[in-house]
């Protein structure tokens, strides 16, 4: 690979930045980048631009290998031009994805950027609409990941909005499509760029971005981490991992116990199961700071790849609501493209009630989750923990929407929603009639219990498996290989029209 010019890499370490290249060499496997279209200029000489005509035109292309699998990345180069995009840096991002797509090899952004190009106008308009109609085509086909780190000004923010996955590095990523002098002038809001679209923001609040990195060093390693999970294109299967299977089929989720609490109204943490069932170490969570009612991410089941989402009881309960519902939908539609089959977790009290809820859009909101797992082909097991409630029982684990296999711990609860609020609305009159309307409510709860046992459900065929906490790994494992062969044949469409 070429060497960093010392001025320019000046610029950026100044700015607590590495350079373009230095991020490629942190990506890639050691001299495995091949660099294309270095010569490539920009083409206008409006408004000075002759003055600043760079070969390379302020963004590295080319492919390498990523633990010894090919990938494509390109590389804005902020130390040019503000790493601003004009209509040569387009073309060059535009021939990388069509080698990416021709080759099915996954494809790494990496932003520092002042958007489009002021002094080209139209054509870095355009410019932007090739690279984002590529992303489009990509969508799907193979795995995009952007890491921004630096800058994102503008409609430049949709290379990130139309990626997979989105990594930021604290304190020098920053995403926004109106910068804070805007901002004062149309609204009369003053923010920092950091408060407006800092990492922290996009990773907990707008839910924009998926990881969040201290430093460049970890983000690249993380980059990294993410692309050995995952297949290179939709066309193969996502990686085994080898070596881990005697020892784990065999285990029992014995702690299992321990970590879920038999009392109803105790909480407990998600995580913590996640960790006793599946094969040690492999659990990769995917928007960890936002939605953390949910949980989803991937992980390792007897050494074959699974997306799991998952209620977390710790937080509001594991409700589903306006922001758990987009974050669980479109990782399920990644899973799905990807080949990667899907496991549900479920402890869930149902959707969240609220005004703020309703009026948000809860219903085209939670449709998308229906919709996500109603459309996925792949394998889809569901796993029911102490309860699933309602609405959030039909799109995490009902079979009639389409899960293949469902299971249910014994003593789990299944219904329209729980006994105490059921009991209120159904015995009313009785109750309020009654000369002790507590103990008439206590007892008609306590006999609506038993109606929610998962057992009725079982007699209706609606649970395939009734289990024991601590036979939920081998029973997973026997599930997900009985279904490994799936095939399913859709309906001839031009496409749905998924709720957005
Ligand atoms: C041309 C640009 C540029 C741009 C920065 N530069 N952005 N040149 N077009 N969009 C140049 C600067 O003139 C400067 O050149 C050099 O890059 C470094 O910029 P600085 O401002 O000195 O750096 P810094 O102080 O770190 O500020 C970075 C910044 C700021 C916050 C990104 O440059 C900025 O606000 N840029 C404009 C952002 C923006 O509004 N972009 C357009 C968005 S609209 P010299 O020669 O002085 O070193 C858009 C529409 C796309 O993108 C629509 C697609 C659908």
């Amino acid at each position: 690979m070429k060497t960093n010019n010392k001025k320019e890499a000046e610029i950026q370490h100044q700015k607590g930045k590495l350079t373009a290249r230095e991020r490629i060499e942190l990506l890639v496997d050691e001299d495995s980048f091949v660099e294309i279209d270095s010569l490539v200029e920009t083409r206008f000489s409006q408004f000075g631009m002759d003055k600043k005509k760079v070969p390379g035109d302020a963004v590295i292309c080319g492919w390498g290998k990523v633990k010894a699998r090919q990938i494509y990345v390109y590389s804005q180069d902020f130390s040019k031009i503000g790493g601003s995009l004009g209509e040569a840096h387009a073309k060059k991002i535009v021939k990388i994805y069509d080698l990416a797509l021709k080759t099915g090899c996954p494809i790494v952004g990496i932003i520092d950027s002042g958007g489009a190009r002021i002094q080209e106008g139209v054509a870095s308009l355009d410019g932007y609409g090739a690279i984002f109609q590529k992303m489009i085509k990509a969508s799907g086909v193979i795995p995009q990941i952007t890491v921004i780190a630096g800058p994102s000004a503008g409609g430049a923010c949709y290379s990130p909005g139309l990626s997979d996955f989105v990594f930021m590095v604290k304190k020098i990523g920053q995403m926004y499509i109106t910068g804070p002098e805007i901002i004062k002038t149309v609204t009369n809001e003053e923010v920092s760029l950091e408060g407006l679209g800092g990492a922290d923001i996009h990773n907990q609040k707008s839910g924009c971005a998926h990881f969040i990195c201290d430093t460049e060093e970890q983000c690249f390693t993380e980059v990294k981490t993410i692309l050995s999970y995952l297949p290179r294109n939709n066309l193969e299967n996502p990686p085994k991992r080898k070596g881990l299977l005697s020892e784990l089929f065999e285990r029992e989720s014995a702690r299992l116990l321990e970590i879920v609490p038999k009392q109803e109204e105790k909480t407990y943490d998600m995580k913590m199961a996640i960790k006793e069932i599946f094969d040690r170490d492999t659990f990769l969570e995917v928007q960890k700071d936002f939605a953390k009612n949910v949980i989803v991410g991937f992980v390792y089941l007897d050494g074959k790849l699974v997306g799991i989402v998952a209620s977390q009881p710790k937080v509001l309960a594991g409700v589903l609501d306006i922001n758990s519902s987009d974050k669980i939908s479109r990782f399920v539609r990644f899973c799905d493209a990807f080949n990667i089959p899907l496991i549900t977790l479920v402890d869930v009290p149902g959707y969240l009630p609220g005004i703020d809820q309703e009026q948000g859009g809860i219903i085209r909101h939670g449709a998308k989750i229906l919709y996500a797992f109603s459309e996925a082909s792949v394998p889809k097991i569901s796993l029911i923990f102490k309860k699933a409630f309602g609405g959030a029982y039909i799109a995490l684990c009902s079979r009639e929407l389409g899960f293949d296999k469902v299971i249910a711990w014994s003593g789990s609860q299944i219904g329209v929603m729980g006994a105490e609020q059921a009991v209120k609305i159904i015995f009313r009159k009785e109750i309020e009639n009654s000369k002790n309307p507590t103990k008439i409510e206590k007892e008609k709860i306590k006999e609506y219990k038993k109606t929610l046992s998962c057992s009725e459900a079982a007699k209706m065929g609606q649970i395939d498996i009734i289990i024991e906490p601590k036979q939920t790994r081998k029973t997973l494992i026997k599930c997900l290989d009985s279904l490994l062969n799936k095939r399913e044949s859709k309906p001839q469409r031009k496409h749905g029209n998924m709720p957005l």
